[in-house]
This record gives C-alpha cells, structure tokens and sequence, in this order.
C-alpha cells in the first residue's frame, strides 16, 4: 500500500511505497517535472519555471498504484503522474543510463588474445551484434572487429553504423601510410610511442578506428595500454603526481600550412564523482611547456612518470594488425602506438576515423530499447 503524506515544513511530498522506502518529491520539482508541461511531440520542456511562484504549494493531493494527482494552490492546475515513473525518477536517485556499461580495467596480462572482437559481417546485419560489441568497446575501451572487406571503405562503413564520423583537419577519414610531405608523424614510418589524438584540439575525438589494409613491411607492430588503469594505480602510488597531472595543463599544437589549432588540457582530468574520465597525453604535439619556473620541475616529474607507465611492459598489449582487422579504441582513454617500420620490405597501409563518444552512447542507448 502506497501512502503520501504533504510536508508543507519542507515543502516536498513524502511518498511511501508499498516496500516500505519513501521518496521525498520537492513541490517546485514536481511543478517542473510535470508531463503536462512537455511538449508531446518532442517531449521537451515548454513549461516556464520562472512563471512558478516560488511558494506554489499543493492543496490536495491523492496516490494509487496508477497516478499520483496533485492540485496546486496558485493557479488551481492538477498535475498528473505516473506511479511507476515517479519510482524510476526518484529525486536523488541517478537516473539508469543503459550506456553506463561500466569499466573494466586492463593491464598487459590481458594479452592481445583477450581484446573483445567482432566480425564485421555480423555488426554490419544485426542490432543485437553490434550492441555486443559497443558494449564491449565502450567497457574495455579496446576492441578489434575482423573479417572486414579489402576495400578502402569498409572500415568506415562499420564506424557509420553507429553514428555521424567526427571530421578534424585531417579529414573525415584519413591514410595511415608513409607519405611524401608529412604533416603528421603517424605518416612517416618512425616510431609512435603511446599517445592519444588531437590533442591540440578543444575536444579530442572519441572513438577512433582503424582499418588496417596491408600491414607487410617489416615493423609496423601496435601497442595499446589503458590509461584509466594506468591513472589510477599512479593515483594509489604517487598521489602527488596524480594530483599535479588533474591540476598544471599542458598547452597542445598542432600547426601546419593551413591550420594552427591549438588548446591546454590536463594530462587527466575527473568525472564529477572524481573518477579518471580522461587522458590527453600527446608528447610529440605538446607545445613549449610555458608554465611559470617553480611549477615546471613538479610537472616534468609527474609527467615523465605516467610516460614511463605508459612505456612499461606491466600495461602494455601488443599486437601485429592484420589485413582484414579494424582495431577501435576509446581514444580519450586508452593510448596507442606503433613501432617504426621499413618500407622498403612492404605496404603499410591502415584507413583512420573517428566517431565521438556522445554519438557512441546514444547509440549504445536507442540499441537498448
Ligand atoms: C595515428 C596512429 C598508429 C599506427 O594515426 O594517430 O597513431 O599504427 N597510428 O600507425
Ligand atoms: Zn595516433
């Protein structure tokens, strides 16, 4: 038995379900949150708060297992609710977000055998497939779909089936090749230590994807480590250099003929509930370090740190990308890279997008329906 009582004290109601819990329901949230006040087609908010007075109080209000009814003194209007949706709204209660897939943090026991995979096929023609597999991605940050076609587009085409691609000034998708002129290291045959991308840019991308097309030369091999497992063991060992690392920013440039874009970031910054949300660590497009003389030293130290962690075989998995393979990454939380490769002995060849993370969870999201 469902039972209200009206707190005028607190100006909330005081509701009793039938498990025995109760649910305080503040009179201005419901007064904002009130479904008449939507518009009912695209269910957004059409209702004014400032057109509420701030003392508006219930008069009368009524509970069954169906609705909640509430009649307001001010201008006499009877709210409507859902019972059930009231439960599932619960003020001070997070809201369920089916993208919240939770994380699992992975160091280098993990072994390139154990990345989550998918075949292309199977997230290309069905719904179900492709929700495993975000899942998967979004929870391991990693993961590598297989079996695609030896067509330029095919990787892309996998991307597309979850949302619009991010476009950056390399474009909507790019080649990861040695090319004549590079802009770009990763277009050089070097070495790439573990970095993460554009991160000169105001927001880095999100998911990142590439599709490698030949990979023959000699060299050529991909590294992967976790930066949220790595983020948060500094955070347990070193809280100093943790705590720098969320605190001095590091400027980022990228510049080039035709573009100089620029941004300061955090080498990691938290969530609202202080969880490691993200990891910006780019050294071959860190800019000058510009900070004042007595924060430079603290910060190199810290720095140079978490770039020894990165480089440290306890977090890494390596693996040679296949042609036919696609490795896909959270690319705001797990850094990648390569070794240097000779291409004298063969191809190397992978075709790059990126698809942000919003994009990503509402996906995931409307999937779950
Ligand atoms: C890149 C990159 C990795 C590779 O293009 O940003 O890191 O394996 N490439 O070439
Ligand atoms: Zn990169």
């Amino acid at each position: 038995m469902t039972t209200l009582e009206l707190r005028h004290d607190v100006r909330m109601i005081d509701i009793r379900w039938a498990d025995g819990t109760t649910g305080r329901f503040p009179y201005l949230w419901l007064l904002d949150s009130d479904p008449a006040g939507l518009h009912p087609q695209t269910k957004e908010r059409i209702a004014d708060l400032t057109a509420v007075p701030v003392d508006a109080a219930p008069v009368r209000a009524a509970m069954t297992d169906q609705a909640l009814t509430v009649e307001w003194g001010h201008d006499g209007r009877v709210s409507v609710f859902d019972t059930e949706w009231l439960r599932a709204h619960q003020p001070g209660n997070r809201r369920d977000d089916p993208a919240d897939t939770g994380f699992h943090h992975w160091r280098g026991d993990l072994g390139a055998a154990n990345i989550p995979r998918a075949n292309a096929a199977d997230v290309m023609t069905s719904d179900a497939a492709l929700r495993d597999w975000l899942v998967d991605t979004r929870r391991y940050g990693l993961s590598i779909v297989d079996g695609l076609a030896d067509t330029i587009d095919a990787g892309t085409d996998v991307a597309k089936r979850i949302g619009f691609l991010r476009e950056t000034n390399f474009g909507l998708t790019f080649e990861v090749m040695s090319k004549p002129n590079p802009n770009n290291l990763a277009y050089t045959p070097v070495a790439l230590p573990l970095h993460t991308d554009l991160t000169n840019q105001e927001l880095p991308p999100g998911f990142q994807f590439l599709h490698c097309l030949k990979n023959e030369a000699q060299g050529g091999g991909s590294l992967f480590c976790d930066g949220y497992a790595i983020a948060n063991d500094l955070r347990r060992d070193d809280p100093d250099a943790f705590r720098i690392l969320t605190e001095i920013s590091v400027p980022f440039r990228f510049h080039d003929d035709v573009t100089d874009i620029r941004s300061r970031k955090h080498v990691i910054t938290l969530g609202l509930d202080g969880e490691v949300l993200e990891i910006c660590f780019n050294a071959h497009i860190a800019d000058v370090i510009d900070l004042p003389p007595d924060q430079i030293e603290p910060f190199m130290l810290a720095y140079r740190k978490i770039m020894q962690m990165t480089r440290d075989a306890k977090y890494l998995v390596t693996l040679k990308l296949k042609g036919g393979e696609m490795v896909v990454f959270d690319n705001r939380r797990v850094l990648h890279g390569r070794d240097a490769f000779d291409p004298q002995t063969g191809a190397r060849h992978l075709h790059g997008c990126y698809v942000d993370r919003g994009e990503f969870e509402s996906r995931l999201r409307v999937l779950s329906r």
